[in-house]
């Protein structure tokens, strides 16, 4: 079958090439691929800054934002043929640490978990996959091709949880988002704080487009240029940027009892100048909380859904921008300015 490969630590080693059937030891579930959302860590494992092989082999199979159908499942694992489905990115680490041990490996407490197409493990980009049961996660069938924002909005719906969990610590009501960067990631982030009835606005350099509309349309402020200029402070920040004077700002930018999650990876080699002690004293005095959020376990994959089946579908499907086939791989991993999520497609849906 066809998978799109990397060899990781090698820049610029991304092709298509033909790999043996997904071997049985990576799950009772086989699943035949639909599509395969594009995102930043892909090319940053692209770029060779970070990825690792499975055990024994030079090649990562690339891919973690899946959506797949069913193609053979055993009677008592609770899928069937034709089952609109999408891959669990992380497995826990097999100590496991007390987090593993509890499902929640997004929590991992000593590094050694693995990623599908990530970290040691193949990733979903093949025509075909398997997968255990307790890492597939069952979709309505009416998300269809929507399907494929499941894994990012998992990432969202993760971090609206701790966000919740933390704001809980006291008497809470909070009214604005602040959602810095309108990629997919922080446009999923402003659909989530819409959904909980916030305030939403969203802040990203782009002038105009689509961004700016979907915001809009959204029922949410767009605002571009400096983030110290927003005539508010918001209850919530949401970083999805990752670029460094972003956060420098977004610290700066915090109300009292604020909360700003950090939600965006950062390249290496950003260096600003952060004053420690003004940022201590304002955190203190205000109860600040800055955290961080990575991946999501089951129960936020579930939160995800439930999220993506509330939302306007015509305002989902406008959050894809490209669809390319495998044959047209090269294009797919070719960022283009109008871009927020391109999708491999391998199948139809
Ligand atoms: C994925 C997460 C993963 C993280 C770090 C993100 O792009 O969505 O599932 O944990 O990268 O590897």
């Amino acid at each position: 079958m066809q998978a799109l490969t990397i060899i990781p630590g090698k820049p610029n080693s991304a092709s298509v090439q033909d790999v043996p059937e997904p071997p049985q030891k990576d799950g009772s579930v086989l699943v035949r691929a639909l599509g395969l959302g594009i995102c930043g860590t892909d090319f940053e494992l692209i770029s060779a800054e970070y990825g690792w092989p499975p055990a024994g082999k030079d090649y990562l199979i690339l891919g973690h934002e899946s959506l797949g159908r069913v193609e053979e499942a055993p009677k008592d694992s609770g899928f069937a043929k034709g089952d609109l489905v999408v891959g669990i990115v992380r497995h826990p680490d097999p100590v496991p640490c007390v987090a593993c041990a509890a499902g929640e490996w997004d929590m991992c407490r000593n590094g050694q978990y693995t990623e599908r197409g990530i970290k040691e493990r193949d990733g979903f980009g093949s025509e075909r996959f398997r997968n255990e049961p307790e890492f597939l996660v069952k979709l309505d069938p009416g998300l269809g091709e929507l399907g494929v924002l499941m894994e990012p909005a998992s990432i969202l719906a993760k971090a609206w949880d701790h966000i919740t969990r933390i704001g809980e610590r006291a008497k809470w009501q909070p009214r604005t988002v602040l959602v810095t960067g309108a990629g997919p990631i922080g446009l999923l982030a402003a659909l989530m704080g819409h959904q909980r009835g916030l305030e939403v606005h969203v802040l990203d350099r782009v002038q105009e487009g689509l961004k700016p509309q979907l915001v809009g349309d959204l029922g949410a402020t767009y605002h571009t240029g400096p983030l110290q200029e927003l005539k508010f402070r918001p209850d919530v920040t949401i970083e999805c940027t990752g670029v460094a004077s972003v956060i420098v700002e977004a610290i700066n930018h915090m109300g009292n009892d604020g909360i700003l999650c950090l939600a965006g990876v950062s390249s290496h080699g950003q260096n600003e100048t952060l004053d420690i002690g003004t940022i201590n004293r304002t955190m203190v005095l205000e109860n600040s909380v800055i955290f961080g959020s990575v991946n999501a376990n089951r129960r936020h994959y579930e939160m995800a859904e439930r999220s993506l089946c509330k939302a306007d579908r015509g305002w989902l499907s406008r959050l894809i921008t490209r669809r390319e086939p495998l044959s047209r791989w090269q294009e797919a991993l070719q960022r283009k300015p109008d871009d927020i999520k391109v999708v491999l497609q391998f199948a139809a849906a």
